[in-house]
């Protein structure tokens, strides 16, 4: 029966895994056989699919989403956790109600089958890598996964991971490269890309478009409204009283698009630059990073 509650994350269950080259981690049961439900899930007619390369601005995003999607910027009791299909016992999410917001940070191949059938809306969100790798690596040093790569690690070897083989979700090169490849495969699947920066920059105006993806009929008031309920500040605040595990306090660290300019050195910019230039012509998100 479904109901509004609220899917809690027991965080302290993650743990890193891996499978065929996808590293990640699990939660409440091995990776192989959660990757095998999520591809056999259930999807909804209205259900809209959040897909980003984690630190990306996915919790930021799916309140805005939430909030056009019911209308209204009060925040819901649920969140970003509620619905991670990465970590959810599958079989929970049906117990939410309608409008749903599925998160994942699945590379694209690893949807889902009824995407497809259903062409459900699926809005992406990225952002520069420069600013993943320092909210990441801030991530690693304050989320508990039980594990010394993590809780030790330094921002020279987070960068070194992130540029290996070995970085979660394919990394942030080959998450864009896998969600490239399944948009020319799939070219009926709707995808909204949208990106942390023109969410900072030009946030009423985004709000606008993403709305008009999602079928809502919303007025520009309404859109700033949403702009101003999640702001970094009012969004961290409004989170906190939902949800006070210190968990889901490290999703809302600083929220400036230039922080990474605080923290990583000339020779991890060059790197950056020199990886994002390489890659420019056949990827035009790493273009509009070089
Ligand atoms: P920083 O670590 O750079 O601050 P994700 O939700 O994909 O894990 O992304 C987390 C990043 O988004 C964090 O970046 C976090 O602070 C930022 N963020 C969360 N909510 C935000 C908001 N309302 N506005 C701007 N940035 C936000």
């Amino acid at each position: 029966m479904a109901n509004k509650m609220k899917l809690e994350l027991e965080h302290s269950k993650l743990k890193p895994a891996i499978h065929n080259g996808l590293a990640m981690t699990e939660c409440y049961e091995p990776l192989a056989d959660h990757l095998e439900k999520v591809k056999a899930m259930q999807l909804r007619n209205d259900d809209v699919l959040l897909c980003s390369f984690p630190k990306s601005g996915t919790h930021w995003m799916y309140r805005v989403i939430d909030m056009l999607q019911r209308g209204s910027t009060q925040y819901y009791d649920r969140n970003a956790d509620s619905t991670f299909l990465d970590a959810q016992l599958i079989e929970r999410l049906s117990e939410l109600a309608s409008p749903r917001v599925l998160v994942t940070h699945l590379p694209f191949d690893h949807l889902p089958q009824q995407v497809k059938d259903k062409r459900t809306k699926i809005v992406h969100v990225y952002r520069n890598p420069r600013a993943v790798l320092v909210s990441f690596y801030h991530m690693m040093k304050t989320f508990k996964l039980n594990t010394p790569e993590y809780s030790e690690t330094t921002l020279d070897k987070t960068a070194d991971l992130f540029f290996s083989d070995n970085m979660v979700y394919y990394g942030w090169f080959g998450h864009l490269d896998n969600m490239s490849a399944y948009q020319a495969q799939n070219p009926s699947v709707p995808i909204f890309h949208i990106s942390y920066e023109e969410m900072t920059l030009s946030p009423v105006d985004t709000v606008k478009k993403l709305a008009e993806f999602l079928g809502k009929t919303v007025t520009p008031e309404f859109c700033a409204q949403v702009v101003e309920a999640c702001s970094f500040k009012k969004q961290k605040e409004s989170e906190e009283t939902l949800d006070q595990s210190q968990a889901a306090l490290t999703f809302y660290r600083k929220g400036d698009m230039n922080d990474w300019k605080n923290h990583l050195t000339v020779a991890h910019n060059e790197k950056f630059a020199k990886v994002l230039k390489e890659r420019a012509e056949k990827c035009p998100f790493s273009a509009k990073y070089t």
